[in-house]
């Protein structure tokens, strides 16, 4: 895949998920804005992909927040001038069951996992209309499609809402030529994320994937490059499940 001359700004790119995409969409051509909270990480990826031959800076920017996406993107625009692949991949995952939950607990997590959606792609979409041209796509969860497990009711709520926005999304932008799509991740054991899902869900949920393993950053980080292709060009709206076949819609 050649990304060649295209801006990619990925969120939540400071580790995991977000890191492999950063420096796989890099590692293919694209100049790349690397966002997330934590500058440091942040400096450490920038400086992997760099090492690696590619170009990328890094925005610290907390995607709940609207002036810091504002910037986020207006950064990214003074640098760069034109912003074609936004990958909303940031997110958080508090366990608490709904009996026992916090209003905090709850609020943060929309904030993040679906407002900041909302934010980065409304922020970038004002571009993308008047480059005619662009995709966006939304990493949810397996949550998305069969809700979260138990403790878990606000991030399956905050998902299941990414699938929902991405669908409308996908109507508006289309006629701009922007494509608007999901990846759904099954349990990815190569992040911290990961580690703590596969900690609470234990080795039995192994017997309910077909394939018989978990994933792995790489597996989500193909799919997301597919998306983000000329070859993908007639696909929007769409969910793409990376799963191990854990959850067939
Ligand atoms: N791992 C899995 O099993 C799995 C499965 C399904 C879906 N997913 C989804 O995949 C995405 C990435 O997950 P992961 O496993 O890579 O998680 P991770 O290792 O915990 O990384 C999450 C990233 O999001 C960033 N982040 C969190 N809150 C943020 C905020 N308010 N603003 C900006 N950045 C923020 C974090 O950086 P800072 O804290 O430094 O900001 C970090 O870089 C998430 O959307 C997650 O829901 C993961």
């Amino acid at each position: 895949m050649n990304f060649k001359g295209k801006t990619a700004l990925v969120t939540g790119a400071g580790k995991g998920i977000g890191r492999g995409i950063a420096r796989a969409l890099a590692e293919e051509g694209a100049v790349v804005a690397v966002c997330g909270r934590t500058l440091p990480s942040l400096n450490t990826v920038v400086g992997e992909i760099r090492t690696a031959g590619g170009q990328a800076f890094a925005i610290n920017a907390d995607v709940s927040a609207a002036r810091d996406v504002e910037s986020l993107v207006g950064g990214v625009l003074d640098r760069c001038g034109r912003l074609d692949i936004l990958v909303n991949n940031a997110g958080v995952y508090l366990t608490a069951a709904v009996a026992e939950m916090s209003e905090e607990e709850w609020d943060v997590t929309i904030a993040v996992d679906l407002k900041g959606v909302f934010l980065c792609s409304r922020a970038a979409a004002r571009q993308m209309i008047r480059q005619r041209t662009g995709r966006i796509i939304n990493i949810t969860s397996v949550a998305q499609l069969r809700g979260g497990t138990p403790g878990h009711a606000h991030y399956g709520a905050a998902k299941a809402g990414v699938g929902a926005f991405t669908k409308t999304l996908a109507r508006e932008l289309g006629p701009f030529g922007i494509t608007v799509n999901c990846v759904a991740p099954g349990l990815i054991e190569d992040t911290e994320m990961g580690r703590m899902s596969k900690a609470l869900m234990g080795d039995s949920y192994l017997a309910t994937i077909p394939l018989g393993c978990l994933g792995t950053v790489q597996d989500v980080v193909a799919a997301v490059l597919f998306l983000a292709s000329d070859q993908a060009r007639y696909i929007t709206g769409e969910t793409l499940n990376v799963n191990g076949g854990s959850h067939m819609a």
